[in-house]
Parts: C-alpha cells; structure tokens; sequence
C-alpha cells in the first residue's frame, strides 16, 4: 500500500500542491486533471525523482526516501517525455535500460521476448524505432517501464499521440497489467481513464478535489444533466441561463446537453451524468474550450 500523507510542494514560493493524502493498493488509478494541475509534479514524487516540501510519502508504512533503492527497484515509470535512441531496436533499447537496472542478461532476455509480445512489437522487435508510429513508442516505454515486474507502475499521460485504435489496445494492457499491482497514470483525456481506472483522482486548486469510482464521482451532478433540442436562434439566449456540456445538430435543431441547477422544463430529458460532463463542469474556468454559465 502506497500512501499520501498531507503532501504539499513548493517550487520556490509558487506552491504546486498543497496538503495531498492518497491511498493506493491494486488497481488502476487515474489521475485525471487539466494541464498545469500538478500531474507531473505528484507523480515526480511518487517516484522520488522530487521530494515533497511537506508531509510524506509511504509504502508499507515506511517513508519512501528511506526505503531509497529498495522502493525504486519496485518501481517502473514511464515519463511524460519519453527518451529512447531512435537508432536503437525495441529489443537493443529494453537491454540497454536492462544492463543500467543490473538485471542479470538470461532473466532480461527472458523478460524482454515476453514483454514485446505483451505489447505486440514482437514483429518489429528488432527494427529501428525511428519509423515507428507515436502508440508504438509508447508500447516500448511501457515495456521499459515493465522491465522489472514492478509491484508500482507509474505512467505519466501515456495515451498522448495514441490514435483511438492505439487507445484500446493500451486500455486493454493496462487492466491485464494491474491485476497485481498498483498503477497510477495521468491524463487529460477523460475517455483514456473512463473504462479502466477503478479509481479516479482529480486534482483543482492544487488539492484532490475528487477521489472516487466513476459512478460515485459522476453522483456529484446526478440530476443536474439535461438533452433538449432548441431552434438555432435560441441559443445563444438559452445558454446564458444553462452550463453547455456538447452540443450538435440534429433535424434542423440544436441538440443541447447541458447542466441546469433550476427545476427542469417539460421540454427537458434528465440524463444520466458521465466522467466527461463532469470533468467539464469542474474545470469549467481552468479549461479555455469551455464557457461558463
Ligand atoms: N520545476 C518547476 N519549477 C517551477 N514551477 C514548476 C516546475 N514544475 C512545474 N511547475 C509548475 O507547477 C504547476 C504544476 O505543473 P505540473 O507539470 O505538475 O502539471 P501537470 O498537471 O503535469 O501539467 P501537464 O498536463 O501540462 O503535464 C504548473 O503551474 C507548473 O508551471
Ligand atoms: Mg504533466
């Protein structure tokens, strides 16, 4: 059990995040939240790459910093921005990463014959990563950050550049993956966490905000979200009054989901909330694409 006890960070005077406490045990965990949120900066501490201003990390109930090489032999981390030598093959790269773990080269070969196939770059394990699509490379930064069998795999926005085809297969991976291990990924992208995480973390005004099930965190609108169809003209005035989720055209009409806290209108469906209209509603101010109401 990985733990967050009351962990703030500071970058000079500028405070990052402020007073965090997070459990974690098995399973996926998505850490989901607008760009500038304090993503990168709460998983840098999770690997000890930075270390908290305040408070502390613990796994088993000792302070990670004190654990030192015992917890990061347990760790595998793929970083936001990925590093790997495009003259290299996935085979070439993962010994290389291997040889710098001090992994002993038959259990490695092993390990990386069965981790290409788990990625499916078996095919392509020996050609140079320079050609590669961006979902294939991300496949070898999660091979690398798999080399170890970690028990803690942290993936800092591992589905950014994957097309939605590459995103499935990811999602798919990555519950395979987590049945025996803790895994923290971040994203922006409310789909990418939507169907695997079993939990999910969201991260405004530097706290969590939101910790939680898909199903308990869309609660947090329940009855609130309406669909009605309105002529064009209306628009603009209707929105003043509601908080737009997505609109689209349909029969000649506006087709409106939105977020209404009045008692509805006979011309309103009641929907079901989803993780997407949620997320909408949070960041309403932190995100630019969307109005407020
Ligand atoms: N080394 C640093 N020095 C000063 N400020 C920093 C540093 N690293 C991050 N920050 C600031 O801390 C805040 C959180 O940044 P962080 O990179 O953790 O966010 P993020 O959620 O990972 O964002 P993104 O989605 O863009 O990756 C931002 O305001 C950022 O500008
Ligand atoms: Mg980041």
């Amino acid at each position: 059990m990985l733990v967050v006890n009351h962990v703030s960070k500071s970058y000079g005077k500028f405070e990052a995040l402020k007073d965090i406490n997070l459990e974690f045990s098995n399973g996926v965990y998505g850490l989901l939240a607008p760009n500038g949120a304090g993503k990168t900066t709460l998983i840098k501490m999770l690997t000890t790459l930075i270390f908290p201003s305040k408070g502390e990390i613990l796994y088993n109930g000792t302070n990670i910093t004190r654990l030192g090489e015992k917890y990061r032999e347990l760790l595998g981390y793929l970083p936001q921005e990925f590093g790997y030598y495009k003259n290299y093959s996935p085979k070439q790269f993962l010994e290389y990463i291997g040889a710098l773990k001090g992994m002993d080269k038959k259990v490695l070969e092993k390990r990386i014959d069965d981790l290409l196939k788990l990625v499916a770059l078996e095919d392509v394990a020996t050609k140079k990563m320079k050609k590669f699509s961006g979902g294939m490379i991300q496949r070898v930064g999660i091979a690398q950050a798999m080399l170890n069998d970690p028990k803690i795999l942290i993936l800092d926005e591992p589905t950014a550049g994957l097309d939605p085809k590459e995103r499935v297969r990811f999602r798919n991976l990555l519950s395979e993956l987590a049945r025996d291990r803790i895994v923290i990924l971040s994203t922006h992208i409310v789909s990418d966490v939507e169907s695997i995480a079993n939990e999910i973390i969201m991260i405004k005004d530097k706290q969590v905000l939101y910790k939680g099930s898909i199903d308990e965190i869309c609660k947090i609108i329940a009855g609130m979200v309406y669909e009605t169809s309105i002529p064009y003209e209306q628009a603009a005035m209707f929105k003043k009054e509601v908080f737009s989720l997505s609109e689209k055209q349909e029969d000649g009409l506006l087709k409106i989901r939105f977020i209404s806290k009045k008692a509805p209108e006979p011309t309103w469906t009641a929907v079901k909330p989803n993780l997407e209209d949620v997320f909408l509603y949070v960041y309403r101010d932190d995100i630019q694409e969307s109005s407020a109401p």
